[in-house]
């Protein structure tokens, strides 16, 4: 999931590359395209990724040994240069569709 492991390569290219494609969170379906945010500095999407990810009761779903997003690691993101289908196939590829493990069991 996103705050887990595997998460922050994941997160970094989604806020650096956007997202176009069919997802689920939580049971409702999005189909939208979010825009890349590539003209932030590197310490900003750091921020704001970790802000997103321990604000408004999120952390609770944080791993104990979270560590934070770092500046570096948005720096060596950008070299990938995807575009938002393929932060999408990233997504799809890396079980980031996650949401079905937090469903509650019938
Ligand atoms: C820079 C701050 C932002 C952060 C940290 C952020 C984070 C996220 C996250 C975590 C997701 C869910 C991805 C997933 O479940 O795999 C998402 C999806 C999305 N975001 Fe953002 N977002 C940001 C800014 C924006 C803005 C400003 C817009 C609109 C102009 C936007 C539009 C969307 C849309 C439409 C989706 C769903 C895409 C789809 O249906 O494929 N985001 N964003």
């Amino acid at each position: 999931m996103l705050a887990q492991e595997g998460g922050h390569a994941y997160i970094v290219r989604l806020v650096l590359f956007g997202l176009t494609g069919a997802i689920e969170v939580e049971g409702t379906s999005y189909n939208g395209s979010m825009p890349s945010w590539s003209s932030l500095k590197d310490d900003q999407i750091a921020a704001v990724i970790n802000h997103v990810l321990t604000e408004w009761g999120n952390d609770a779903q944080l791993p104990k040994d979270f560590k934070p997003v770092i500046p570096s690691e948005v720096a060596a993101a950008r070299a990938d240069k995807l575009t938002p289908e393929q932060v999408y196939a990233m997504r799809q590829q890396s079980g980031q569709g996650e949401t079905k493990a937090r469903r509650p069991r019938r």
